[in-house]
């Protein structure tokens, strides 16, 4: 008897499940993951919502004695993954974790958890997240932050969640390769090499991973001298709106100092974010902090303004056009980079592929706007994906081919909590 989409979402979740965290995939991702995690809990919450809160929960008790909350959560040993543990030689004193974080959707998430699947202690458990994820954002600000202008800056293109993205290529140019690098590939023995990352990335990537190590991870230290330091569009796209979410928590439960700040915070963003629109392209992209240069090209990150909450008539009159002309290019909305760029590839990782999580975030922000045609159009694409190629890492926006891995955790999530669902 075959099983029911739904029932195929759910099966991915318990596989993946290790006990109070998910692992993305078997093998090729074998640890927990920030903001997989975070969407996760959002899929587990559709049907236990106790499993969903406890994801989060896990993920948050990696965070470190300054609010930062890291990327990877190694909480067992799994030699097939490179980088592991050890290279990254991170952690909080009781954890072992990466150096580097991932966008901060975590408030987003909590506050729906909060409202849509109350429970007898849901309260109690967005209140206790509350404050760990306000230390959160406090570490954004006070670290990441340099300009006080609102944006979120990256020293790592894996921060990002979007690895490879072409709007990393330049300021990754100006990065010298450590040569006691010596890379341990796994994953392009995994999944076909043609959608992961080339080699000449990797390089880059390990020899800020050295960087940081060799800084003791002082998250300041970095902040001030590493050689990699792009505002990344996506992260202070989605921060903003984690900010939002979290003031309405803050407000809910009657924090009325936690609401001034972040309200304070929110104003701050809400211009400052206008420092990443690009004037000639018309649209948001990340900026390269070091050379001062806009990346100068649309993403799927640049449609999170809606989501943000953010832009002006006529910048999103202007995004809207960016949308049309791509959506009109590609067979499934949205693909990772414009397909006008020179370096996208349909299905190269975050050079053209969809990823689902970044679809939720922009279909609904079309949504809450009122562009019900488009955001309808993410969402219809969304669910095909998942209906015609099944639970893949990402998928090709020209074929709908599933790339990278299988049976992949946050694609049944976003299924079970949005894609596989009608809009109401
Ligand atoms: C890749 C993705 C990243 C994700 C991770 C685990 O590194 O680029 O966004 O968090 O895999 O799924």
């Amino acid at each position: 008897m075959s099983l029911s989409l739904n029932e195929q979402a759910r099966k991915i979740l318990t596989d993946n499940d290790k006990g109070g965290y998910t692992v993305p995939t078997a093998r090729l991702y074998p640890f927990q993951w920030n903001w997989d995690s975070v969407f996760t809990g959002l899929g587990f919450a559709t049907y236990d919502v106790n499993r969903g809160w406890e994801e989060i929960e896990t993920l948050f008790s990696a965070q470190w004695d300054d609010g930062f909350v890291p990327h990877i959560v190694f909480h067992k040993d799994d030699p097939s993954y490179y980088p592991g543990a050890s290279l990254w030689s991170a952690g909080n004193g009781t954890l072992k974790t990466s150096g580097i974080t991932q966008p901060p959707v975590a408030a987003t998430v909590i506050r729906r958890l909060m409202e849509t699947y109350k429970s007898d202690d849901s309260d109690a458990r967005a209140k206790a997240l509350m404050s760990k994820v306000a230390a959160w954002h406090r570490w954004f600000r006070e670290v990441r932050d340099p300009s006080g202008e609102g944006l979120v800056m990256t020293v790592h293109p894996w921060e990002t969640g979007r690895d490879n993205n072409a709007e990393w290529t330049a300021p990754m140019g100006n990065v010298e390769v450590n040569p006691s690098v010596k890379l341990e590939r796994r994953d392009v023995s995994m999944v076909d090499a043609s959608e992961r990352p080339h080699d000449r990335e990797y390089l880059i990537y390990m020899s800020l991973v050295a960087e940081g190590r060799a800084l003791n991870w002082d998250h300041k230290a970095i902040a001030e001298k590493s050689s990699y330091r792009v505002a990344d569009v996506g992260m202070t796209m989605m921060l903003l709106r984690s900010e939002r979410d979290l003031l309405a928590m803050a407000e809910y439960f009657g924090d009325e100092a936690l609401a001034a700040e972040v309200s304070a915070r929110i104003k701050i963003a809400e211009k400052g974010v206008n420092a990443l629109w690009d004037d000639e392209l018309q649209a948001y992209c990340s900026k390269d902090l070091l050379t001062g240069k806009s990346s100068g090209m649309v993403t799927s990150a640049s449609m999170l303004a809606p989501y943000a909450g953010v832009g002006s008539k006529e910048q999103t009159a202007a995004l809207m056009q960016h949308f049309d002309r791509i959506a009109n290019k590609i067979k499934y909305t949205m693909p990772s980079l414009d397909p006008d760029h020179s370096e996208y590839d349909h299905k190269r990782y975050w050079l053209g592929p969809v990823w689902l999580v970044v679809n939720y975030m922009v279909g609904t922000g079309l949504l809450e706007i009122g562009e019900k045609e488009r955001g309808e159009r993410v969402h219809k694409d969304t669910g095909d994906l998942v209906r015609d190629h099944g639970f893949y890492e990402a998928f090709s926006c020209a074929t709908g081919q599933g790339t990278g891995g299988n049976h992949f955790t946050w694609t049944a999530a976003i299924w079970l909590a949005w894609a596989g669902k009608e809009l109401v």
